[in-house]
């Protein structure tokens, strides 16, 4: 299993401010040189995360692949076929939710969502969607024909200490992604995993890659700012006399 670091919340930092600190481009080299896997950022239609210009920049200098979560929204369709990520995740949007809530409604946008696959396809742009384990949508997830499905995991995450609920999702997620696996479409999982509930989900057999954001990015706050203090200490000391 691999991880995809989301690191839109060092543009969140970033914008607080609107300047060029903490640069998402040197965030992103971190995670590279620290063990990532692939690097996923959401351009949201308010561009409240990373802006257009993080896009290409982002495409440009990494070395890992990029996963770019997007709409279904023409204009983020455009940069997605100028900038050719790796892959694009399709995500629901909703302009007041504070992050993604729930996964993509297939049923009611079978249409489209087969129009932008195509679209990506033809690009050479591997598409996946983000949606609930949900083995009712099989049938539908067979005609539409991603690359990968992305098992949204905020349920399991909202309800990893119910012992009885947590076991039950596991199962769930284990017989979907068995189910998608033998129509041929590949899985990975994410949204809210974190430092203690990641291991369970580490366990299911066949999802290929995590995407994990909000976890890591509060934890290197922690885990980071000691350094970060330190470091100002020494040169604010290193001026004494
Ligand atoms: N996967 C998808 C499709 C998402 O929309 C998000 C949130 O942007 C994540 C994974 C990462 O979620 P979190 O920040 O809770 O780890």
């Amino acid at each position: 299993m691999i991880l995809g670091v989301n690191i839109d919340h060092i543009a969140t930092i970033r914008n607080a401010r609107g300047e060029a600190d903490p640069s998402l481009t040197a965030g992103a080299h971190i995670c590279e040189l620290s063990g990532a896997d692939g690097i996923t950022v959401h351009l949201r239609e308010d561009r409240r995360h990373i802006k257009d210009k993080d896009l290409y920049l982002l495409k440009d200098i990494l070395r890992l692949p990029l996963n770019l979560e997007m709409a279904l929204n023409e204009d983020v369709l455009e940069h997605a076929i100028k900038s050719l990520p790796r892959m694009c995740t399709l995500v629901p949007e909703k302009r007041e939710e504070i992050t993604t809530e729930g996964g993509l409604e297939i049923l009611s946008n079978v249409e489209k969502i087969k129009e932008y696959t195509g679209r990506l396809h033809e690009k050479g742009i591997l598409v996946s969607l983000f949606i609930e384990a949900d083995n009712s949508m099989l049938d539908v997830l067979n005609d539409i024909r991603p690359d990968f499905v992305e098992i949204h995991t905020g349920k399991y995450a909202r309800n990893y200490y119910n012992e009885m609920e947590r076991f039950y999702i596991l199962k769930t997620f284990e017989k979907f992604t068995q189910n998608c696996i033998d129509i041929g479409i590949r899985v990975n999982a994410g949204h809210g995993l974190n430092y203690q509930n990641t291991s369970d989900i580490v366990k299911i057999n066949g999802i290929e890659e995590l995407n994990i954001g909000h976890a890591i990015i509060a934890r290197a706050v922690f885990s980071g700012l000691g350094e970060a203090v330190r470091e100002m200490k020494n040169i604010i000391n290193s001026g004494r006399i």
